[in-house]
C-alpha cells in the first residue's frame, strides 16, 4: 500500500539549461578571450628570471669594472717602475760605447711606448723628477688618480667617468707599484684604458646574458614542471568539472605530492566530491518535487470524480451506508483539500495555520475511526484526551500531525511478529494555563537508533521500507508553525513516545 514511488523512472525531469551548467566555463573562456596578449604564468616567470639575473650581474659588474681599471692603472705603475730601474741603470757611471748607450735609450723608449705612457716622473721627498718623455700631444688633462689613496666608491665613480668620457684625455697616475715604496707619477693616455674597459664590459655583458638565459631556462623548466603544470592541470580540471560536475572522472586525481600543491589537489578533490554529492541530492529532491506535484495533480482529479459518486451514497436508505457515508465523504473532502493546498515539499512551505477553537478529544476520535482503531483486531486503542479539551489550532494541520504519528506507530507494531505480543496505542492530552501537552505512545519496537539521527529532517529520517521520511518532518513543520515543539521521549520504556506541546490560550468556558 505504502509503496515508495519510483521517482527515477518518472519521465518528468527538471530541466537544467546548458547555459547554467556551462556558465562558469564560458565565463573563464570569455575572460581569456578578453586578455589575448596577457602573458601566461610561464612566460612571466621566464621574463622575471632574466631580469633578476641581469640585475644581479649588474651589481657584480659595477665593482668589478672599477677593479679592472685599478688593476690597469697599477699595471702602468709597475711597468713605469721597470723603466725607472732601466734609466737608473743607464745613469750609473758604467762606461758604455755610443752604440750601447743608444740601444739602451731605444729600449727605454720602446718600453714606455708599449704601455702608452707620455711622461714618467719619479717623486721623491715631495719633488718631481722627470724620467722620460715621449713626443706628441698629450691632449686635455683629466684628474690626477692616486691609486693607493682611492677608496672603493671613488674607484667606481672614476671607472664610470672613464667609460662615459666622450673625448680622448690624458690622465696622471700616481702611486707606488705593489712590492715597492717608490712613488711614481705617470702621464698616460686614457683611450687604451677606456678601450680595455669597454672590451671588458662587452665580455661581461655577453657572459651575463648567457648566464641569465641559461639560468632562466633552468628555473623556467623547473618551475614549469613543479608548479605551473600542476596549477594549470588544476585550473583545467576546474573548468571541465564545472562543465560536467556529475561525471566521476571530472573529479581531480591528486598526484600524491606532500607539498602545498598536493594538499590543494586533495582539498579540491574533496570539495568536488562534496559538491557532487550535494548536486546529486539536489537533483533527487528536484525530481521528487516534480513527481509529488504530478501525483498531487492527478490524485486530486481522481478524488474529485470519486467525490461525485460518494455524494450519491447518502441518498441510499441502507443504515450501514447512512452510518459510514458521511465519514467516507469527509475523508475524501479532506484528501482533496490536502491535494489542493499541498505544494511541492521543499520549494513551498506549509500554509500558515488557520487557527480555530477545536475539540481535541473529538478530533482524536475521528482519527481512530479513519484508521479503524476502535475495533482493531490486534491493537489496543485508548483515547486519553481529557473530555472537552479545547485547543486553538489549525484542525486540518493538527489532524495530519496526529495521523502521521499514529500511522507510524501502527506501521511499527505491524512489523512485530507473534500473537502474544502486546500492541497498544494511546493518545493522551491535557493542558495547564499555558501549554497543551499531547502524548502519542505505542508499545512497538521503538525508534531505531539509525532513524533518530535525522528524525525530523525531510527525506532523511526514514529507514523503513516504503517510507519517504516526510511524515515526522511535516509534523515538525506544522507544530513549529503553531509555536509548539515535538520530540521523541528518550525514556527507557518499551515502544515509542512522542510528545507535542502547543501554546494554550485560555478559552472562554461555556
Ligand atoms: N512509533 C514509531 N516506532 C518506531 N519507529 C518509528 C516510529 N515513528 C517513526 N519511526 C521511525 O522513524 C522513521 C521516520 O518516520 P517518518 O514518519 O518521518 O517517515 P516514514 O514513516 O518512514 O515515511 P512517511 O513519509 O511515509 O511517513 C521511520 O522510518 C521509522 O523508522
Ligand atoms: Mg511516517
Amino acid at each position: 500500500m505504502n509503496e515508495k514511488p519510483d521517482y527515477q523512472s518518472m519521465s518528468l525531469k527538471p530541466t537544467i539549461r546548458p547555459s547554467d551548467k556551462d556558465g562558469a566555463a564560458d565565463r573563464i573562456r570569455d575572460n581569456q578571450a578578453r586578455r589575448p596578449f596577457s602573458l601566461n604564468l610561464s612566460a612571466k616567470l621566464l621574463l622575471l628570471t632574466i631580469i633578476f639575473v641581469m640585475l644581479s650581474e649588474i651589481f657584480v659588474f659595477v665593482p668589478s669594472v672599477a677593479k679592472f681599471r685599478n688593476d690597469w692603472l697599477t699595471d702602468r705603475l709597475t711597468r713605469a717602475l721597470t723603466v725607472l730601474l732601466m734609466t737608473e741603470e743607464q745613469g750609473t757611471g758604467i762606461q758604455r760605447s755610443a752604440e750601447e748607450s743608444l740601444a739602451m735609450q731605444q729600449r727605454i723608449e720602446a718600453a714606455i711606448r708599449s704601455f702608452d705612457v707620455v711622461t714618467l716622473a719619479n717623486r721623491h721627498s715631495g719633488r718631481r723628477q722627470l724620467v722620460a718623455m715621449l713626443d706628441g700631444n698629450p691632449g686635455p688633462m683629466a684628474a690626477n688618480f692616486d691609486v693607493s689613496k682611492t677608496g672603493p666608491l671613488q674607484s667606481i665613480r672614476d671607472a664610470f667617468g672613464t667609460l662615459l668620457a666622450n673625448e680622448p684625455r690624458t690622465i696622471v697616475i700616481t702611486g707606488s707599484p705593489p712590492g715597492s715604496n717608490q712613488m711614481i707619477e705617470v702621464l698616460a693616455l686614457e683611450a687604451p684604458l677606456r678601450a680595455a674597459m669597454l672590451t671588458y664590459t662587452r665580455n661581461v655583458m655577453i657572459l651575463s646574458l648567457i648566464i641569465s638565459v641559461s639560468t632562466a631556462a633552468m628555473v623556467y623548466l623547473t618551475l614549469t614542471m613543479l608548479f605551473v603544470r600542476p596549477i594549470k592541470q588544476m585550473a583545467d580540471n576546474m573548468v571541465s568539472f564545472s562543465r560536467s560536475p556529475e561525471e566521476n572522472r571530472a573529479i581531480i586525481q591528486p598526484s600524491g605530492r606532500a607539498d602545498e600543491i598536493g594538499i590543494a589537489e586533495e582539498r579540491l578533490a574533496a570539495m568536488q566530491k562534496d559538491l557532487q554529492g550535494t548536486l546529486a541530492s539536489q537533483r533527487h529532491l528536484a525530481n521528487l518535487g516534480l513527481a509529488v506535484s504530478k501525483i498531487n495533480h492527478d490524485l486530486r482529479n481522481i478524488l474529485a470524480s470519486v467525490q461525485l459518486f460518494s455524494d450519491r451514497l447518502t441518498a441510499l436508505p441502507d443504515p450501514d451506508v447512512q452510518k459510514f457515508a458521511p465519514k467516507l465523504i469527509a475523508g475524501i473532502d479532506r484528501a482533496i483539500s490536502y491535494c489542493e493546498s499541498t505544494l511541492v515539499y521543499g520549494s513551498a512551505k506549509e500554509e500558515p495555520p488557520k487557527r480555530k477553537l477545536m475539540r481535541l478529544d473529538a478530533m482524536v476520535k475521528e482519527l481512530a475511526l479513519l484508521l479503524d482503531l476502535e475495533d482493531h483486531p490486534r491493537i489496543e486503542w485508548r483515547n486519553g484526551v481529557a473530555t472537552g479539551l479545547e485547543i486553538d489550532a489549525d484542525p486540518e494541520q493538527i489532524f495530519r500531525v496526529l495521523m502521521n504519528l499514529a500511522r507510524n506507530a501502527i506501521k511499527a507494531m505491524d512489523t512485530m511478529e507473534g500473537d502474544a505480543l502486546v500492541r497498544r496505542l494511546s493518545i493522551d492530552a491535557g493542558a495547564d494555563a499555558h501549554i497543551v501537552r499531547i502524548v502519542i505512545s505505542d508499545s512497538g519496537p521503538g525508534v531505531p537508533e539509525r532513524a533518530r539521527r535525522h528524525l525530523f529532517e525531510p527525506f532523511r529520517g526514514s529507514i523503513s521500507k516504503g517510507g519517504t521520511g516526510l511524515g515526522l518532518a511535516i509534523a515538525n513543520e506544522i507544530i513549529t508553525a503553531h509555536g509548539g515543539t515535538i520530540r521523541l521521549c528518550e525514556d527507557q520504556a518499551p515502544g515509542a513516545t512522542f510528545e507535542i506541546t502547543l501554546p494554550h490560550k485560555p478559552t472562554r468556558s461555556a
